[in-house]
């Protein structure tokens, strides 16, 4: 329904534009008295423009469903703009070409040409600044160009006001061109650039933003600095992983030319034990590029998390890095190249890491298995699980315990259907289900980045997980099987699975800090170049004010989807309760999320408590999203980064 409503309304709004000049031009090219008037091209027009204000009017009255933040630009701004316009030609301009006896005549005043420029310039203001996310002044002066342009369509004569020539010749047409030149010259160079060199360190604190430039802290900390203080001492696991070139064979025969760790994709999955002292050395053996290594949805200490120019700088080829962290949190995570990681991701720099409870015991029986789906980028993507491209089977002798780690390390949502078996859904981010609810098979859609456990007891029939194409599916003889069959299991709310348990804080708690960030969806440029934008409170990074707190804080953040994509909004170095979606509360479990899925025309408000001193990227998930510059900051005061950003620099994050 949202996604109907915004994208006929965002069609509308596009049309609305050359419409209005269209019927602008209409009036304008009439010819001296006496003369006929427009007949069906004037009506066709006219109509067309009353048509599109009311579409306008009544998708605004429809989003009012998903709230104000919806409904509110559109009604306040470009629906009315066409109304009053529609409403100038119908009640203005039609009786002043018409005599009252019937026939079509010209306007005596040219004032009335004026107005009727004024009209249409209205129209492009309102609509271009919803879409394209004008400023004022480059907003004011679209609009007055394209007057300007209209209004140059007639020229005084003998004869009063008469069309300006062959209308291929007008001037009108002249700067009507240099008009529209005008207008993307505008967006281009008022778009975000990244320059050469931009620091990270954060502004002042300051209610509802800081600074999106950096400024040295006197005596401030560095990132390099925050090391975490229980990271002395001998390692309980040590592992390497080098990123290296190395040939994929999916199942289906086909090779990619990957980038892996350690030569295989995924790259090997690291298990380690709750309050584990980990140390990952990475090393980078690729030909020309950097590399460095991320703890997805694990709270690390800042230095350790892998951000190339905000915590360290890309390890270049021949080069390491030593990353010393204490597992303190159970649960699914998984790690990545945080360097060109929209290219890095996925030509195959990731693998799963899993933090077992202390006291688990040794793998014994219960079967405990990562599965992460993954596309390929070879000519087309391939959506796998791992390499499974089709259906595969695993064997699983009845009456065993089977957990299995969903993980989409796409930037597209995915959904995993699990058939065959009652199930439960025991883990979301990492984060236990409190009493999760035994479900006959569950379908969960999985955000970019985020990671759902699900865990059944083995049947003496086939259990069948089907990732949207890729599928496995576990039996005792391990035969493939068929795959799939028979009816869809319901859809998993996270918010409504789980019973409530206790949390540090919740909705009616007192933050001392709130922000909101709007998503809104515009063709336009980014860094030079034309691109599809997400923008976050209308800019892109590195223009987006960091989210500043102090040490201690209660943060509160509401995401708002304006868009008609979903954005997994993952925010690194914490984990946030979901307090609300489209403000209806969360009544199950206890939500945490280091990564939430934000879909079109939803409303999420979700609280952290700033616990963990940095520079922490906030960012989509949709990678290609935060390379078009779908990133921000979360700073807390007084830390800086030494590191730096920027085509001058080797550090390119997304
Ligand atoms: Cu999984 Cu900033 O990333
Ligand atoms: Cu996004």
């Amino acid at each position: 329904m949202f996604l109907w409503v915004h994208y006929t309304d965002m069609v509308t709004a596009l049309l609305a534009m050359p419409i209005a000049v269209a019927a602008g031009w209409v009036v304008m090219r009439l010819p001296a008295p006496p003369g006929s008037g427009p007949s069906r091209t004037w009506h066709l027009l006219f109509g067309l423009l009353l048509g599109g204000a009311a579409l306008r009017v009544v998708a605004a009255v429809l989003l009012l469903r998903n709230g104000w933040e919806f409904a509110g630009p559109r009604l306040a701004f470009a629906g009315p703009a066409l109304v009053v316009a529609a409403t100038v030609f119908w009640l203005w301009v039609r009786p002043m070409l018409r005599s009252p006896a019937g026939e079509w005549r010209v306007a005596p005043w040219p004032g009335d040409y004026w107005a009727v420029a004024a009209a249409v310039g209205a129209v492009l203001v309102a609509n271009a600044a919803q879409l394209a996310g004008l400023r004022p002044a480059a907003m004011t002066g679209v609009g007055v160009i394209g007057a300007a342009a209209l209004g140059s369509a007639r020229r005084r004569t003998r004869k009063g006001w008469t069309p300006a020539g062959r209308w291929w010749r007008t001037p009108a047409n002249a700067v009507l061109g240099v008009a529209v030149a005008a207008a993307v010259l505008v967006a281009w160079t008022t778009a975000s650039q990244l320059p050469a060199h931009h620091s990270m360190s954060g502004g002042a604190l300051d209610i509802g933003g800081g600074s999106a430039i950096g400024h040295s802290h006197h005596g401030g900390a560095s990132v390099t600095t925050l090391t975490g203080n229980d990271t002395a001492g001998v390692p309980a696991r040590r592992f390497t992983l080098t990123a290296q070139p190395a040939m994929v064979e999916l199942d289906s025969g086909q090779r990619v030319e990957a980038w892996t760790f350690n030569g295989i994709a995924p790259g090997p999955q690291l298990r380690v034990r709750q309050g584990d002292l980990v140390e990952v050395t990475l090393v980078n053996r690729l030909p020309g590029v950097g590399v460095t290594l991320h703890w997805h949805g694990v709270d690390v200490p800042n230095a350790m998390d892998g951000v190339a120019g905000v915590t360290q700088d890309a390890v270049p080829p021949g080069g390491r890095f030593v990353y010393r962290f204490r597992a303190a949190q159970v649960g699914t995570y998984w790690y990545h190249s945080h360097e060109m990681s929209s290219v890095q991701v996925r030509r195959g720099l990731f693998g799963a890491f899993v933090v077992l409870p202390a006291d688990a015991p040794e793998q014994g029986d219960a079967v405990d298995e990562t599965v992460l789906r993954h596309t390929w980028v070879d000519e087309d993507g391939v959506a796998t699980l791992g390499v499974i491209t089709g259906v595969q089977g695993r064997p699983v002798p009845a009456g065993r315990q089977v957990r299995l780690r969903l993980v989409n390390t796409d930037g597209e949502a995915a959904t995993f259907t699990l058939t065959g078996a009652p199930v439960r859904v025991v883990a979301i981010d990492g984060t236990d289900v409190h009493d999760p609810s035994v479900l006959d098979g569950v379908r969960i859609l999985v955000g970019g980045g985020a990671r759902y456990d699900v865990a059944f007891t083995m049947p003496d029939h086939p259990v069948v997980l089907d990732a949207g194409g890729p599928t496995i599916v576990y039996s005792s003889d391990g035969n493939a099987g068929p795959g799939r069959g028979g009816t869809d299991p319901a859809l998993l709310d996270p918010a409504r699975y789980g019973t409530p348990a206790t949390t540090p804080f919740g909705a009616d708690s007192h933050f001392d800090r709130r922000f909101t960030l709007r998503v809104d969806e515009r063709l336009g440029f980014y860094d030079g170049r034309p691109a599809m934008l997400y923008t976050l409170n209308n800019a892109s990074f590195p223009d987006v004010p960091m989210l500043m707190v102090a040490s201690g804080d209660l943060a509160e953040v509401t995401y708002v989807n304006r868009s008609g994509q979903h954005h997994p909004m993952h925010l690194h170095g914490h984990h946030m309760l979901v307090l609300d979606r489209n403000g209806r509360p969360a009544t199950g479990s206890p939500w945490w999320v280091d990564t939430l899925d934000v879909g079109p025309g939803e409303t999420y408000r979700v609280a952290f408590r700033a616990d963990n001193p940095g520079i922490w990227m906030d960012h989509c998930h949709n990678l290609e999203h935060a390379v078009n510059g779908m990133v921000l900051h979360l700073g807390y005061t007084g830390i800086t980064t030494p590191f730096q950003t920027g085509r001058g620099t080797a550090n390119h994050p997304e």
